[in-house]
């Protein structure tokens, strides 16, 4: 069988940073990835947030900054013309920069959180991405702020994870695209899958996908658009 002949009904979506890079934002570990200039244990862990907030906050509001400028490409609008068209039933992302909701995606289930809202990391109350922006600590307990993002050595979110799971089993083609397969516990989710697994990369994975598009993203979804509608 091939690509061609699946013809989905019932896609499901996992997406890493490498689904955002055509958009121009870098992706973690590639050779010019954001892992490659910071290490992640000083800027994207509890330890850095409590430890070493001045690294921290500058992180995220560089990205938060850099955002502003970034748009959905190509690859984004094919996912969202197919969950209007009714073909695909969920995005799970681990990425937190809004673009497959800035492409029109509504079912988008963000495992790692998102960078386009900030909390306060004592009394957990909700502020704008401007408040954290300009001030680094809450307006009502003196906290300090931090973006809604799930920071390494903090949990998933519990209900988005459950979610998950349950659309990857009942997909009859999970599209797992843009993503090293690095981080558990998402690097596990493709093990969930009963129906084809497909991996668009510019790099091969251990996982025993079904088949392998060694392409660039937005080139590999078109080919799937023609062949699939
Ligand atoms: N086309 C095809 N493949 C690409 C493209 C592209 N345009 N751009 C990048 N890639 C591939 C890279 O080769 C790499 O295999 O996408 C993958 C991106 O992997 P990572 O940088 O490891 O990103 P990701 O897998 O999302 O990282 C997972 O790690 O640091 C944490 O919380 C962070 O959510 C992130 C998690």
């Amino acid at each position: 069988m091939n690509i061609e002949d699946l013809q989905p009904t019932k896609i499901v979506v996992l997406t890493g940073a490498g689904m955002s890079t055509e958009s121009g934002m870098p992706d973690f570990r590639s050779q010019r990835g954001l892992w490659s200039r910071y290490n992640p244990a000083k800027v994207a862990s509890v330890d850095s947030l409590e430890n070493h907030y001045e690294l921290f906050s500058e992180f995220y509001r560089e990205r938060m900054k850099a955002l502003r400028a970034i748009e959905p490409h190509r690859g984004h609008r094919i996912l969202a013309e197919w969950e209007q068209a009714g073909k695909l039933h969920a995005v799970a992302t681990q990425n937190v920069d809004g673009l497959h909701q800035a492409a029109g995606n509504k079912n988008v289930l963000e495992l790692h959180g998102s960078i386009r809202s900030t909390r306060c990391h004592q009394c957990e109350r909700v502020q704008n991405e401007e408040t954290f922006l300009r001030s680094t600590h809450c307006e009502h307990c003196q906290g300090v702020l931090r973006p809604n993002v799930v920071l390494f050595g903090e949990m998933l979110p519990e209900l988005v994870w459950n979610e998950a799971v349950k659309k990857i089993e009942e997909a009859d083609v999970l599209l797992v695209i843009g993503t090293s397969l690095q981080v558990s516990p998402v690097n596990q989710l493709p093990y969930v899958a009963k129906g084809k697994t497909i991996y668009i990369n510019d790099e091969p994975s251990d996982y025993p996908f079904d088949f392998w598009i060694n392409k660039k993203i937005s080139s590999g979804l078109s080919d799937l658009k023609k062949a699939w509608g």
